[in-house]
Formats: structure tokens, C-alpha cells, sequence
């Protein structure tokens, strides 16, 4: 079947100039971007962008890009933004010959689809500068090469850049990417930002750069979840968050999900949002329940829905150092704080300074950068000092995985702590790592590729069957975590969370993935499921990802620092049958503070597929299991101990416990300090 899209995607990059698109004003545009660069790296700049064009075409692109790079600190090749809708669509629309590489390009369609992304037009999905492409001749070349690519091929991609599709064979990845890839003596922000304007690399962040990202839903569950467990460890609260109050920041690509999860859990939940867009889509949305500006309004309405044990989501339009000084000097007692403003880019759009307007930050961060950066700092010492006094007050505070501790401290506030490096904890640190990521809970997550509402709803309910089975047979250490995903699965067409492709996050373990990827598979061969499933999952999971302060928070054996997990993930996925691999630098935290990869696998209900799933998916999971468990986590001993009796071909080295007593007697007969 040709479509025109199709016709239009085999075009690749064309040879007669399109018009330049129009714009939407509606579209949240991405803040200009900070291009430190030479005038010699000008030239190289552009250089480099007219790679991708004929020489004949070079006199007219050539001051146009320039132009571009002036005004916004990078050449996006705007004129080149396809006019069809951007939107996933079934794989037969493609025209590919090869449905794991239909299925691809449907992922990428999804992870631009405005309705998806942040910044659409800049290419970015979410996190401000969490790209898919660094320009439209990238993303027109690649869904060339994936439209014409056989299953004996395999499309390689340098930080978006399509390197060109290299002869394989069926059993490897159809598409390995990597984005950010930098040797690490250059991997500063400055220097990103040079690379960026240059062309060269781009940042990822995690589900962006990889095709992965299923729209806010994808972190709602794992707030949710954040949410229950905080207050159960902290609050001493059961089933729910009934009269708790949560407040924090960010109404943004993944921060959106704060909103909706604070109400799933039953909690009062006050978001401070500075971008008048951001707040209106939420709110439009309705995971934004209400909305003001004014600050006395904000606390009535808290104390009003504490009493009432309401759940509800009030987005604040302002400054969150603005919301919690007033908490603080009004005495009103927050339960749960957290932050999720952008601070991985703390400098160019991530996070906005107390005392300055919105458009006067954005102004400020490109013309005054040095002045722009020493009111980041005053603001987060302002915003540090002003949680402080409610922590003081018995807030649980946490780092919500967007460098907020690591930037504050960077910035003088007071964030050290008496015992630990900082006086709170990362959410992964406290809650996620030992409740989840150390039993092989992640977000695991899939997409219908047909579209198809009705083969969602029929894929949930074999998730839940899967989950149900295995909860009314699971040991009291992970039986909690089975119920609470139990009841997400059964509630999540009614929280209506779908925004872009039919997809759904559940947070499963080593043996749950497997088995609800084998039930999906047949579901396909069967015709139950009318087209192929994608599987994947948010990098920030058991063992995709090395981040020291967050999803290797919890990792205490000195090598949380190292980043041979997630390198040996991305490989070991890729030699076990995944139909595409991505490996990142930076992602949730930053570039250079992380390194992350993920997968996507194709079940088109054969038996490939089935063994595929059932090769890649164990030691997607084992791998980290094993990590953690040599780190003498309990939960992952235990858990690595319950694989290995499930599978014999599993081997894998555990820890001796060392008591106390014998090092400390060891070193001080050594003449050496004890700890
Ligand atoms: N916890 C997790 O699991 C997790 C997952 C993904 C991302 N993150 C991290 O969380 C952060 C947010 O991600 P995102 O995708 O929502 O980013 P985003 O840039 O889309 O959203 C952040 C929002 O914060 C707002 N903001 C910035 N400064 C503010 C201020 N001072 N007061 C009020 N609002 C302010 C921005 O206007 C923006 O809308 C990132 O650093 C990201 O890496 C965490």
C-alpha cells in the first residue's frame, strides 16, 4: 500500500526547497540556545549543516541557517519541518519492507507529535532539550533509510545523525543509536552547549533520543508509586495520602505527571509552574484540576482540601521559591516537598530565577549569561533556606532526580548533610532503589502499533491477568509491589492517561516482563491483538541506567560512580534480540552525570519474537539484579536468589557479608583509622 505519506517519507531529503512551514503561536517554542562558539566554529557550524544538501542548493540554505544559528543558538533546518501530521500511525503506512523498522518510525513520529513533545518544532520531547533529531534533514534522511531498510540491514545513528544503514542479519538490532557520546575530559556544560551548536551531538535525555517516550503517562506510574511509598515509609500512611499535602514544582514534559499522581495517591498537590503554556496544557488537559496566581487563594484552598481529606492537583502560576517562602513564614505545614524544575540545564531554560519574570529570564539567560547564572544561584540558595525551615518542621523533602541537591550545592546553598553528602535524599536513594529497582521492578512499558484503542484495552487485560497470577503467588517481600501494580493496571484506562500512541507503563519484574511479553506475542499471532506490540522501558530502571545520585543511588559498594552497567546493558540487550539499542550520555540529571540505555523489541507474534523477548528481557533485568545484589543490597540478593532458582542457566557471583567487627579490628591492628 502507498500512502502519501509513504510517497512523501521515500522522497528522504528534497532536492527542490519546500516552503518554509508556517508556525503556530499555540506551540511552546524551546528558549534560544546558548552557542558559545568561535567564528571560526561559526563557519564550521554551518559547514556542517550543509552536509546534507547539494552544493547548488548552498547558496540559498547557507545565509538562512546562518540566520537560525543567530537567532536561536542552533540550525534546526526549519524549512525542512514535514507539513503532514506528525502523529504515530499503523506500520502499513509506512511503506517499509521491514515491520520492525515501520514500527520504529512510528516511535519516532509519536516522539515528535505535538500533542507529545515540548518543544515540537525544536524537535525535543521533553526535559527542555531532550531531543529526538538535532535537525529535519536528520529525521527526513532517517525515515528514508528505515522506509527502504530490509531486516538484514541495520541503520546506525550518532546523536540523531543517520551514519547510514550497514549490512547485518535478522537476529541483529534494525537501529543502534547512541547520543552524547563524548570522551570524558570534555564533557562539561559549556562544552555541550558548543557541540550542540555545532551539530555534532545532541542530548538525549533518556526516552527522547531513543523513540521511546510514551507521554507523561510514562512517569505518572512511577510517581504514583514514589508517592504511596513515601508516605508509608514517612507518614505512617497505608492505603492512601488522604489529608497529606505535596508540593512541588514543574507542570513540564515529565513534572506534568506530579499532578495527576498526586491525585491517583489521594493527596493534596500543589505544583508551582512559572510557564503560562505549560500550566494551560496540564490544565486543559485535566491533570491540572485548578489553577491560580495568587498566593492567598493557593492556601486557602490547601487548607480547605486537608480538612475535606480531598485529592486534589492545584497548579500555582509562579515561581516555586515564591510558594514555599510563603509556606515557610506562614507556618504551614507541608507533608511531602519535592522539585522537578529542569535543573539538569540549569542555565539555559531549566530552571528560572525568583525576582525575575518569565520572559525576562529567558531574555537574560542568552544575553547576560554570566549574570543569568548568579541568579540561578541566589534563587536556589532562597529556594534551599525556604524548604529547609519546613523540613525543620517535619517535611520529608526528596531530590527528585533533576540534580536539584547537586545544583544547590553547587550554587552555596545549605544542602550538606551531618552523616551523608547531602542533608536529603534522592527518591531513588530512599524509596525507589530498595522498594523496586533491587526486587527487578521498572517501568517496563509497550505500544500498539496498531493504533487501535481496543487492542490497548486488550493488552492491559492481559497484563493484569499475568500480574494477578503471579501476585496471589508472590512472597510477602514483593507482594506490595504486585498489589499496588495490580491495581494501576486495572485503573489505568479509567485515569485516561493516553496522550499520542496507544501505550501503557506497568511497573514489572524479572519474571512478570517476560511472561506478559509471551502473553502479548500470542495475543498477536493469534489475531487477539490485531498488529505488532513494541516493548521497551524508561532508561531509568533496574540496570539501564548509572546515575551516582539517582538510580544508582542506592548502590553503596564505592561503584556507583562507574558506568559498566548500563555500557554492558546496551550491548547484551543487543546481542539477545532486540530490534533497537541506545546508549546516552546524560539524562534526567545532566550531561556527564549519567549514562543510560534502553531498547525497543518488536513482537509481531513470531517465534522469533517470542525467543527474542524471553532471551533480552532476562537479562535486561538480571544484569542489575546481579549488580545490586554484589552491592549486598538485600532485595536484590534476594531477588537474583529467586532467579537463579527459576532458571539454571543463571549463575551469578554473590557477596560475603563481612562483619563489622572483623574489618574494624583488621584496620585498627593495621595502624589504620577505622570507619
Ligand atoms: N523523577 C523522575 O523520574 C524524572 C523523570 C524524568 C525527568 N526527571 C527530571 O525532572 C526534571 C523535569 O523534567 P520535565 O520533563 O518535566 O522538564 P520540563 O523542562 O518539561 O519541565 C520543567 C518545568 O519546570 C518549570 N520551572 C522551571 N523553573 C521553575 C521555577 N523556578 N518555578 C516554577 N516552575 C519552574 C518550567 O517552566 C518547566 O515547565 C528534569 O530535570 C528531568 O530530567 C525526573
Amino acid at each position: 500500500m502507498t500512502t502519501d505519506l509513504a510517497a512523501a517519507l521515500g522522497v528522504g531529503i528534497p532536492s527542490q526547497l519546500p516552503d518554509l512551514p508556517g508556525c503556530d503561536p499555540a506551540v511552546d517554542r524551546a528558549p534560544r540556545r546558548n552557542a558559545p562558539l568561535s567564528p571560526p566554529e561559526r563557519g564550521l557550524a554551518l559547514r556542517n549543516a550543509l552536509r546534507y544538501f547539494a552544493p547548488d542548493r548552498h547558496p540559498e540554505l547557507a545565509p538562512e541557517f546562518a540566520a537560525e544559528l543567530a537567532e536561536h543558538g542552533h540550525i534546526y533546518m526549519h524549512r525542512f519541518r514535514p507539513t503532514y501530521p506528525m502523529r504515530m500511525r499503523h506500520p502499513a503506512a509506512y511503506g517499509a519492507r521491514s515491520t520492525q523498522a515501520a514500527s520504529i518510525m512510528g516511535m519516532i513520529q509519536n516522539n515528535l507529535d505535538p500533542r507529545v513533545a515540548q518543544h515540537p518544532y525544536e524537535l525535543v520531547t521533553y526535559g527542555g532539550n531532550g531531543s529526538v533529531f538535532q535537525n529535519w534533514a536528520q529525521y527526513l534522511l532517517t525515515m528514508q533509510y528505515l522506509q527502504r531498510m530490509t531486516d538484514e540491514q541495520t541503520l546506525v545513528l550518532y546523536s540523531g545523525h543517520p551514519l547510514g544503514l550497514f549490512p547485518s542479519h535478522a537476529e541483529a538490532p534494525r537501529v543502534v543509536l547512541t547520543n552524547g557520546m563524548v570522551v570524558p575530559e570534555y564533557t562539561t556544560l559549556d562544552e555541550f552547549d558548543k557541540f550542540n551548536a555545532l551539530g555534532v551531538t545532541q542530548y538525549g535525555q533518556m526516552t527522547a533520543g531513543s523513540f521511546m517516550y510514551i507521554g507523561p503517562q510514562g512517569i505518572v506510574h512511577g510517581t504514583t508509586i514514589t508517592l504511596l511509598n513515601a508516605g508509608r515509609l514517612y507518614l505512617g500512611t497505608d492505603e492512601d495520602l488522604a489529608g497529606k499535602v505535596f508540593v512541588t514544582s514543574g507542570l513540564g514534559g515529565m513534572s506534568g505527571a506530579q499532578a495527576k499522581a498526586a491525585v491517583i495517591a489521594g493527596a493534596v498537590g500543589v505544583v508551582a509552574e512559572v510557564n503560562p503554556v505549560a500550566l494551560r496544557k496540564r490544565h486543559e488537559q485535566g491533570w491540572v484540576q485548578e489553577t491560580s496566581d495568587d498566593l492567598d487563594q493557593v492556601l486557602r484552598r490547601i487548607e480547605e482540601a486537608r480538612g475535606r481529606g480531598e485529592a486534589l492537583s492545584l497548579g500555582y502560576l509562579g515561581n516555586i521559591v515564591d510558594l514555599w517562602e510563603r509556606l515557610a513564614s506562614d507556618g504551614v505545614h507541608i507533608d511531602l516537598g519535592s522539585d522537578q524544575t529542569s535543573l539538569h540545564n540549569p542555565f539555559g531554560g531549566g530552571y528560572y530565577p525568583a525576582g525575575m519574570s518569565f520572559e525576562a529570564a529567558r531574555e537574560a539567560m542568552t544575553a547576560d549569561p554570566a549574570g543569568f547564572k548568579e541568579q540561578v544561584h541566589a534563587s536556589l540558595r532562597r529556594h534551599v533556606a525556604a524548604v529547609n525551615i519546613l523540613s525543620d518542621r517535619g517535611m520529608y523533602f526528596w531530590d527528585y532526580g533533576n540534580a536539584f541537591l547537586v545544583q544547590a550545592r553547587d550554587a552555596g546553598a545549605d544542602v550538606a548533610g551531618k552523616d551523608a553528602e547531602f542533608r536529603y535524599s534522592s527518591y531513588v536513594e530512599d524509596i525507589m532503589g530498595p522498594i523496586c529497582f533491587d526486587y527487578g521492578f521498572g517501568p517496563f512499558r509497550w505500544v500498539c502499533t496498531s493504533c487501535d484503542p481496543e487492542d490497548l484495552a486488550k493488552s492491559d487485560a492481559l497484563a493484569a491477568e499475568v500480574i494477578g497470577e503471579q501476585a496471589s503467588a508472590a512472597p510477602p517481600e514483593i507482594r506490595r509491589q504486585m498489589l499496588d501494580n495490580k491495581l494501576w493496571i486495572e485503573q489505568a484506562d479509567a485515569h485516561d492517561m493516553v496522550v499520542g500512541s496507544q501505550a501503557r507503563i506497568l511497573y514489572a519484574d524479572h519474571a512478570g516482563r517476560r511472561k506478559i511479553a509471551a502473553a502479548f506475542n500470542d495475543a498477536v499471532a493469534a489475531g487477539h491483538i490485531s498488529a505488532p506490540i513494541v516493548l521497551g522501558r524508561d532508561h531509568h530502571d533496574v540496570s539501564g541506567t548509572d546515575s551516582p545520585w539517582r538510580e544508582t543511588a542506592n548502590i553503596r559498594d564505592g561503584s556507583r560512580f562507574l558506568a559498566d552497567m548500563a555500557v554492558q546493558n546496551f550491548v547484551g540487550d543487543a546481542m539477545r534480540g532486540a530490534t533497537w539499542v541506545s546508549l546516552h550520555n546524560g539524562g534526567g540529571v545532566g550531561w556527564g552525570r549519567v549514562m543510560n540505555g534502553g531498547f525497543g523489541l518488536v513482537l509481531d507474534g513470531s517465534d522469533d519474537a517470542a525467543r527474542r523477548a524471553e532471551s533480552m528481557l532476562h537479562w535486561d533485568v538480571a544484569n542489575g539484579l546481579a549488580r545490586r545484589a554484589w552491592a549486598r543490597n538485600p532485595g536484590a540478593e534476594f531477588a537474583v536468589g529467586r532467579a537463579m532458582d527459576e532458571d539454571p542457566e543463571l549463575t551469578v557471583t554473590l557477596p560475603a557479608h563481612a562483619e563489622d567487627r572483623v574489618v574494624e579490628e583488621a584496620l585498627a591492628a593495621a595502624g589504620l583509622d577505622t570507619p
